[in-house]
C-alpha cells in the first residue's frame, strides 16, 4: 500500500515538502493521546525477548530512528508509538538557524538512497527544551543530538556545545555529540583527537553534573579513515564516553551505481552527505572495526543502510548493541520499525533466544 502510495504520489512531490507534511501529521498524532495509544498499543516492540539495556537505560527493542527525522523533537511521542525503541532527536544548535537554501534533500530511489545537506535547520537548544519538557510522561526512549551552530567559530565550539548541552541534557535519556555531519563547515574537523579531547571532556562534565547522569555518546562519519576510527574508539575509553554512533552519511559516492552516479557536471548530486543502502557496507565496516577495538567496553550503535530485520540482525552479531536507521523510512514508510521489531522477534524465538545479549557481538572477532 505505501509503496503504491509513495511511487504514485510521494515521489512525484518534493522530498522537503513531503517530510515537512509527514512530520507535522505526526506531530498531530503526538499530541493525540487516544489514538496515539492505541497505534502503540499495536505497533510498539512487547516481546520481552526484544528488550535491551545500555548505559543504564532499557529499551523496549534494538531499533531506534536515527537523528535528522525529527530535527526539533516534535514527534517523539508519535515516531515511539509507530515502534522505534528510541527515537534520537536533532541535530539541536544551541542557536536557531535556517540551514542551508533549498533544494538541500534528494531521494535516489534507484539506490535506495537520499543525498541532504540540510545544514543543521532547527529551532535551537531552548525551543527543543521546551518540547521534551513538554513531552515528558509519555514511553518513549529519547536520545538528544547536538552540534555546532553553524556562525560560531571553531575556537568557540566548545562553549557552543557546551550551551547545548547544558539545555538539553537533562531531558536526554542519552546526549549525543555529533562531530559528523558533512554540511557545516570545518564540523567534521572536530573528529581529530586533539580538538575532540577538549570537546567531549566538557560535555561529559555537563552530562555526569545531571541528577542521573546522563549517558555521552559520540557520532562518527564513515569517512574517517581506519587509523582514526580506532583513535576515536580510543579516546572515548579513555575520557569514560558510554558509546559511540556509527556512522553520519557519506561524502563518498563510489558506492552509488548508474543512473543515479552523478555525472561531473551534475552540482546538485556532488555536495552533501549520501545515506540508505550505498552505506551500508562501509557502516558495517566501521562498526567491525570498532567491536573489534573496543570489545563490549562501549555501547556501540550501528547506523547507515539498515534496511531490514536481516540488516539489523546482521549488526547485533557483529556487536551493535542498538541499531538505528533513516533513509529507508522513505521507501518503507510507517510500518518500518514495527516489521523490523516484528522480524526480529520471530528470528529469536526460532533460534531459541530468549535474551539478546545472547547475540550482540557473536560473529565479532
Ligand atoms: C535528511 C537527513 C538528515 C539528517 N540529519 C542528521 C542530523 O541532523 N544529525 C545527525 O547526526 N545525522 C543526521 N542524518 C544522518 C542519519 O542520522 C544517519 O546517520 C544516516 O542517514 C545513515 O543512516 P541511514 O542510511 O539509515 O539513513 C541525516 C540523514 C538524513 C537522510
Amino acid at each position: 500500500m505505501y509503496r503504491f502510495v509513495f511511487s504514485q504520489v510521494l515521489s512525484r512531490l518534493d522530498p522537503e515538502d513531503v517530510h515537512r507534511l509527514t512530520v507535522r501529521a505526526l506531530r498531530l498524532l503526538s499530541v493525540t493521546p487516544v489514538v496515539r495509544r492505541l497505534v502503540h498499543r499495536r505497533l510498539a516492540p512487547r516481546d520481552p525477548a526484544l528488550r535491551v539495556r545500555a548505559f543504564g537505560v532499557h529499551f523496549p527493542g534494538p531499533f531506534g530512528l536515527a537523528a535528522g527525522f525529527d530535527k526539533d523533537a516534535g514527534c517523539v511521542e508519535a515516531m515511539s508509538a509507530l515502534g522505534f525503541g528510541h527515537v534520537e532527536v536533532g541535530t539541536i544548535t544551541a542557536h536557531a538557524q535556517p540551514g542551508n537554501a533549498r533544494p538541500r534533500l534528494f531521494r535516489l530511489a534507484g539506490n535506495r538512497a537520499i543525498i541532504n545537506r540540510m545544514g543543521f535547520n532547527n529551532d535551537g537548544a531552548s525551543a527543543a527544551a521546551r518540547r521534551l519538557r513538554r513531552s515528558r510522561g509519555v514511553p518513549a526512549i529519547v536520545g538528544v543530538n547536538i552540534g555546532k551552530t553553524k556562525v560560531v567559530p571553531e575556537s568557540g565550539a566548545v562553549e557552543d556545545y557546551v550551551a547545548s548541552a547544558t539545555a538539553l541534557a537533562p531531558l536526554a535519556d542519552y546526549l549525543v555529540v555529533n562531530v559528523s555531519s558533512p554540511n557545516t563547515p570545518g564540523l567534521r574537523d572536530l573528529q581529530a583527537v586533539e580538538l575532540l579531547e577538549p570537546l567531549l571532556r566538557a560535555v561529559k562534565k555537563v552530562a555526569d553534573a545531571t541528577p542521573k547522569r546522563t549517558p555521552l555518546l559520540v557520532k562518527i562519519a564513515p569517512d574517517l579513515a581506519d587509523a582514526d576510527v580506532d583513535a576515536v574508539a580510543d579516546l572515548a575509553l579513555e575520557i569514560g564516553l558510554d558509546g559511540i554512533i556509527a556512522t553520519n552519511t557519506t561524502v563518498d559516492r563510489e558506492a552509488l551505481t548508474a543512473p543515479e552516479r552523478p555525472a561531473g557536471r551534475d552540482a546538485v548530486r556532488e555536495s552533501g552527505g549520501l545515506s540508505g543502502r550505498p552505506l551500508k557496507a562501509r557502516s558495517l565496516e566501521v562498526l567491525r572495526r570498532l567491536r573489534a577495538r573496543v570489545g563490549d567496553r562501549l555501547v556501540l550503535v550501528s547506523v547507515g543502510g539498515v534496511e531490514d530485520a536481516d540488516d539489523v540482525w546482521e549488526r547485533l552479531l557483529a556487536g551493535a548493541t542498538l541499531v538505528q536507521g533513516y533513509s529507508a523510512l522513505v521507501y518503507e514508510g510507517p510500518l518500518w520499525a514495527y516489521r523490523i521489531h516484528r522480524g526480529l522477534a520471530r528470528r529469536l524465538r526460532r533460534q531459541g533466544v530468549s535474551d539478546l545479549r545472547e547475540i550482540i557481538g557473536r560473529t565479532a572477532a
